[in-house]
């Protein structure tokens, strides 16, 4: 079949965070099912440096606002496969950060840039490049939520559509006054359209007229239809009723896999875990921690938000030290939450260490010399850095939310491959800590943990199937 991926992110040209991972692998892992597999990425100055060969095939109609849009054709390094991406300056050649401006704030045209995201995927499955049209499109979390919005009221020639929820803490809101840039039947601003308590929201849009919607676990997928999750589009998804369902993400094994990882000092594998020993001690001097090969080593690679649940972390510092931990974290996110551990690390860097940045090698390193990974999340769609952990052998200490719930067995279980903790709070984390600590005491318990974890399969291949039932049931007859 041919299918159409939107989305604003691809490793490794614009990454940040797991939806560039997935929006990497899986249009590969279905390609290599045999799909004919293209993907729609916004021209950020990324893409256009990271996507090979790119020529023009055709201006793209749109508003005034966006410029002269011109569509470009090129192929993905590595997987192949190709990809159009949307040529407008005015919109997109920005430095920096993809979605924020230096100022710290969104771009505040940001409804315009992906608005034109969505007209131009509307404007591809209708048949604006004459060599390929696809059968399905598939668009990827708020910033391509407007695709299946364009598809349904303006063009789109029938074409199905998916829209998979990476994170619906990001929905895509925008004052009312934004509405008038979209095109958009001015009949769609209301209650059972894109308005949203007063605003624009576009994930509303993609909910209302995706034919199918996806989330990235079964867990989430449930939780998000209840008030708790649902972020006030529980009402909404609910309405869908079996149009919604999970598909859990897989793991890119060619880019996070120890045996073969350039990006560390020294590989390993379940069968000889020297390696991991090697990757820790280069981490404690790297990160100037005391070089105790016997310190329980925690890591941390993340966004520092509310929804990662670091703030417990925080609170549980002072008895972290007590149980023989150290912490090795790279994230960067809200400012109280940087502040808050680059105080730790100041107090007591052999003990702490805090990288406030984005590191994609670092990230690497610290995953393969933790011992353990925290992933203390308040929700968690599905979490990519658990199952990295786990193929690394640093059981991770997770809260049983989301797709963490889906993918971490407790060690107390026979087949363990972590910690699970329920409550929002330090001291269940802290438990959670503890029982980690104390089985690491016993290296042959422990040793069994480590390699369950790292024999766990999360390949993109069961996923890739996933979809490919999906855009089958909901093809049109041509
Ligand atoms: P989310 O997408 O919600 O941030 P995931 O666990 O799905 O969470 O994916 C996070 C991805 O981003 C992982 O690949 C992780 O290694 C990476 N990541 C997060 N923060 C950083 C950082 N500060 N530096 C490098 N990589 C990071
Ligand atoms: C989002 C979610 C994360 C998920 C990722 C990829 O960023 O927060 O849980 O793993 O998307 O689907």
């Amino acid at each position: 079949m041919r299918i159409l991926h939107v989305a604003a992110e691809l490793y490794p040209s614009v990454k940040t965070g797991g939806l560039g991972d997935v929006v990497a692998a899986l249009p590969a892992a279905l390609a290599a099912r045999g799909e004919d597999v293209r993907l729609l990425l916004p021209g950020f100055p990324g893409f256009l440096a990271g996507i090979e060969g790119l020529e023009t095939v055709c201006a793209v109609p749109a508003p005034a606002w966006a410029g002269e849009p011109v569509l470009q054709r090129g192929r993905v390094p590595g997987s192949g496969l190709v990809a159009y991406v949307l040529h407008a300056p005015a919109l997109y050649d920005r430095p920096g950060h993809v979605y924020v401006s230096p100022d710290g704030r969104d771009w505040p045209d940001n409804h315009r840039r992906f608005a034109l995201l969505g007209m131009a995927a509307a404007q591809v499955a209708a048949g604006l490049d004459p060599s390929w049209r696809p059968e399905t499109v598939h668009a990827h979390d708020w910033h391509a939520a407007l695709a299946p919005v364009y598809m349904a009221t303006t063009d789109g020639a029938g074409v199905p559509s998916v829209l998979t929820i990476h994170n619906l803490a990001f929905q895509g809101l925008f004052p009312a006054h934004a509405f008038a840039d979209l095109g958009l039947p001015i009949a769609l601003f209301g209650m059972d359209g894109l308005e949203f308590w007063g605003r624009v929201s576009f994930m509303k849009g993609g909910l209302l007229f995706a034919d199918r919607i996806t989330t990235v676990s079964p867990t989430y997928a449930a939780e998000i239809v209840t008030p708790e999750h649902g972020m006030g589009l529980d009402g909404v998804l609910r309405a869908r009723g079996s149009a919604v369902s999970g598909i859990l993400n897989g793991v890119d094994y060619a880019v996070w896999d120890p045996a073969v990882d350039a990006l560390l000092p020294a590989p390993y594998g379940p069968a000889d875990l020297a390696g991991k020993a090697r990757c820790k001690a280069a981490l404690q001097v790297e990160m100037g921690l005391a070089a105790d090969p016997d310190a329980f080593l925690l890591g941390a690679v993340t966004r520092l938000t509310g929804q990662k649940g670091f703030d417990l972390v925080l609170d549980a510092a002072p008895s972290l030290g007590g149980l023989g931990c150290q912490l090795a974290m790279l994230g960067s996110g809200e400012p109280a939450l940087e502040s808050g551990f680059a105080r730790l690390a100041r107090a007591d860097g052999r003990r702490v260490a805090v990288r406030i940045g984005y590191d994609e090698a670092l990230a690497h390193r610290i995953i393969a010399g933790a011992d353990a990974m925290l992933v203390p999340s308040r929700f968690e769609p599905c979490g990519l850095t658990q199952l990295y952990a786990m193929r690394y052998g640093t059981p991770p200490i997770v809260r049983r939310t989301g797709g963490l719930a889906d993918t971490v067995a407790d060690a107390r279980d026979a087949v363990g491959t972590g910690f699970l903790f329920d409550a929002i709070d330090p001291d269940a984390f802290l438990g959670a800590a503890t029982r980690a600590a104390l089985l690491r005491r016993d290296p042959a318990r422990w040793e069994a943990v480590v390699r369950a974890g790292m024999s766990a399969d999360f390949s993109w291949s069961r996923a890739a199937e996933r979809y490919a039932d999906l855009y089958r049931d909901i093809a049109r007859p041509a």
